[in-house]
């Protein structure tokens, strides 16, 4: 008994945020966001919209296109960095939003990372034989959480809202050559490196109350990044795992078809690309439209290459992603 991906779905909020909008909030620049990140546009929800609902649209259509019931769910894992409440956990909001009854709920916190995390932990409870279909979703609103003014724009410019879902079903595979199926999945984390790129506050870390005026006045509630530190870490880790994942395969990198990185910046999946000797053309990015969506980026990409013909059933992917913790992973598939 092996697990697959049997559908995808995702959502973008409709409103379109373009760099030159950024210019009148940020002091900042087309020109400077799109030379560091590959990033031309996002997009940002409206006031009435939260995580579980951009999680909802996407897992509609992933359920649609795995051409189950919803009732065949038997599990749910969220990976987010932005809950619609610090607990309960975003899944169980989404399980009462698609009503799916009293089935599981995960929800789990990895960051850029969250996706990969959750389809290794998909693949090992379909594998035990206990569940059938595991809706995965990754879903953030950022746009609710970051200081658009001039002194936040270092991280303001980088990030969007968006939704990707999986549906990962069990199957019995006759042909690894041929069939779905999720090969290898590694994961990893470095805790040394948990404040250079956080979220300070709320926080009981910090005194007496977990929220204070001087939190607020000193914008510790806005995410902070070392940007330097991260590319570094990133570029290496992301290259090292997924190499080691392809090996732990049985295949080398050229046998690769599609590589579906997630989406921080242009730079470092394309340094990621120099560093293992890969075609640039085999990476398919995002960004430029989505910014970066953090669970959400590698469901939005896997969604957008299939609509684009890019990705086709009996392709071997390859993903890799790296985020805040620090936290890395990289996984092969057979789509
Ligand atoms: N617009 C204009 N100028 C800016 C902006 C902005 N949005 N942000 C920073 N600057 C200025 C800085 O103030 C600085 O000015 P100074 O030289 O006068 O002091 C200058 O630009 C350079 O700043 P750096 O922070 O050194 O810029 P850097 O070249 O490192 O690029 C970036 C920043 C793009 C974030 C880079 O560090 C990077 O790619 N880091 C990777 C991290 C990343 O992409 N994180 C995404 C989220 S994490 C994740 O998902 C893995």
């Amino acid at each position: 008994m092996r697990s697959y991906i049997s559908g995808v779905g995702s959502f973008l909020p409709p409103k379109v945020v373009t760099n030159f909008d950024l210019e009148e909030m940020m002091n900042t620049s087309d020109e400077w966001i799109q030379q560091r990140t590959g990033i031309v546009q996002r997009r940002w929800v409206d006031e009435n919209t939260s995580t579980s609902d951009l999680a909802y649209e996407a897992s509609i259509k992933a359920i649609e296109n795995a051409k189950i019931d919803k009732s065949e769910i038997d599990m749910i894992i969220f990976a987010t960095l932005s809950p619609d409440h610090d607990f309960p956990g975003t899944g169980c909001f989404l399980q009462h939003k698609l009503g799916l009854g009293e089935v599981t709920v995960l929800d789990i916190r990895q960051q850029c990372s969250g996706f990969l995390y959750g389809l290794s932990i998909a693949d090992k409870f379909i594998r035990s034989g206990e569940h059938k279909h595991i809706l995965l979703v990754g879903a953030e609103v950022h746009s609710k959480g970051l200081d658009k003014t001039p002194r936040g724009r270092d991280v303001g410019v980088l990030f969007g809202d968006g939704a990707g879902a999986v549906i990962v079903s069990s199957t019995a595979i006759t042909d690894t050559e041929t069939q779905a199926h999720i090969l290898n999945t590694a994961l990893y984390a470095d805790g040394a490196h948990a404040k250079e790129l956080w979220l300070p506050a709320p926080s009981n870390a910090m005194g007496a109350e977990r929220m204070s005026q001087k939190m607020l006045d000193e914008g510790l509630h806005y995410p902070q990044m070392n940007g330097r530190n991260v590319f570094i870490h990133a570029t290496k880790k992301m290259s090292e795992c997924l190499a080691g994942v392809v090996t732990k395969s049985g295949y080398q990198l050229k046998d690769i078809d599609i590589f579906l990185f997630h989406q921080a910046n242009m730079r470092i999946n394309m340094k990621v690309a120099e560093l293992l000797g890969i075609d640039e053309s085999k990476v398919f990015n995002t960004i430029q439209d989505f910014g970066n969506t953090t669970a959400a980026t590698i469901p939005i990409g896997m969604d957008c290459a299939i609509k684009k013909g890019v990705l086709k059933k009996g392709m071997l992917v390859g993903s890799a992603a790296f985020g805040a913790g620090f936290t890395w992973a990289a996984s092969v598939w057979r789509y």
